[in-house]
């Protein structure tokens, strides 16, 4: 592969130094959402002066070391008329891409989706490329309901998430790979470290098979918790001890890093989950394990700026301040 020292160097930068990644890339829709339950108008001018407050926060650049970016995020400016791509590389962020379009119904497998936006993958890589864009994400959703998720879910997303890899490494854009394996639901935690485990071991089968080169990719995996309605949460012991497992049971070595999703999670109890894993294990695990959050990351700095000018100040202070709780987490330091 002609470019893999590039992505090899490129894959350890994003998870250097105990820093991880920062999803600003919601859909129009899922950041729509968000404003419209935070009171904020849904509109172009909106989605772009919330993207302004995140990307020119003063000093990301020591707590992040990339952003993966929506679209539209990608053509827009600072109101001094600053590409958004300019000002993340001055920040020393390094850009990237959400690459999917989402899910579909998966045919045949009723409550289960899989992931759109293979068909024209290698033109959309090559248009973000010539951008600057240097690496990309793809989610794939898995459902844990009774007899769910099904093989066939698993396999199909699985082997669309490699096919998506093989893309960008040709391309010479890191694959982000993220398997979620969401929070809602009733079960035990048990079975979200059995599903997440089969749905990684397949995926790491089908990368193999599309000759991914595993040291040019991160992958981005949900923590091992229980269904978001039981009662009683889990210990971060205990999240960090079943999540660890998990990966060192499924990940390879040679992978370049594990940038974990927080998935709905309170930002508390994603940073204190974060920090479990890299106290109590980061001597045993062959990859840095650090974070591509977005809720747990900046949805308070939403809530705060509210859409109001005079707030960006206090809007940028809380992204920082996670910034900063995160990468002590990355390091074992974080204090609740
Ligand atoms: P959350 O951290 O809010 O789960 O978002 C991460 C992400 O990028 C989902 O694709």
């Amino acid at each position: 592969m002609e470019n893999r020292d590039q992505l090899i160097m490129t894959a350890k930068a994003m998870v250097a130094d105990n820093k991880g990644l920062v999803a600003i890339d919601e859909s129009i829709a899922t950041l729509n959402k968000r404003f419209e339950a935070a009171g904020i108008p849904q509109t172009e001018g909106y989605r772009r002066a919330y993207r302004e407050v995140l990307i020119t926060t003063p000093g990301i650049g020591e707590y992040i070391n990339g952003a993966i970016l929506f679209d539209e995020t990608v053509h827009q400016q600072t109101l001094s008329g600053i590409p958004f791509l300019d000002a993340l590389n001055k920040a020393g962020v390094i850009p990237g891409i959400k690459l999917d379009e989402g899910v579909e119904d998966l045919p045949l497998s009723p409550g289960e989706k899989v992931t759109k936006g293979l068909d024209d993958l290698v033109e959309r890589l090559a248009a973000y490329s010539k951008l600057g864009l240097r690496f990309a994400k793809w989610r794939a959703v898995i459902q844990i309901d009774g007899q769910l998720p099904t093989a066939a879910c698993i396999a199909s997303n699985a082997h669309a998430l490699a096919r998506y890899a093989a893309a960008c490494q040709q391309a010479g854009i890191v694959p982000v790979v993220e398997p979620e394996v969401i929070m809602d639901g009733a079960h035990r935690i048990e079975r979200c470290a059995e599903v997440t485990e089969w749905a990684l071991r397949e995926l790491f089968q089908q990368l193999h098979l599309l000759n991914v080169e595993l040291r040019g990719l991160i992958l981005k995996p949900n923590m091992v918790l229980p269904g978001k309605d039981v009662k009683e949460k889990a210990s971060a012991d205990e999240v960090a001890t079943l999540t660890v497992e998990c990966l060192l049971n499924a990940v390879p070595a040679a992978v370049a890093g594990i940038a974990f999703l927080s998935g709905g999670q309170d930002p508390e109890s994603a940073s204190a989950n974060l920090n479990a894993m890299n106290l109590k294990y980061k001597t045993e695990l062959p990859w840095p394990v650090t974070y591509s959050f977005s809720r747990a990351l900046h949805q308070p700095a939403l809530e705060i700026w509210a859409g109001k000018d005079e707030n960006v100040k206090a809007a940028q202070a809380s992204f920082l301040e996670l910034g900063k709780a995160n990468k002590a987490a990355g390091k074992g330091e974080f204090i609740s």
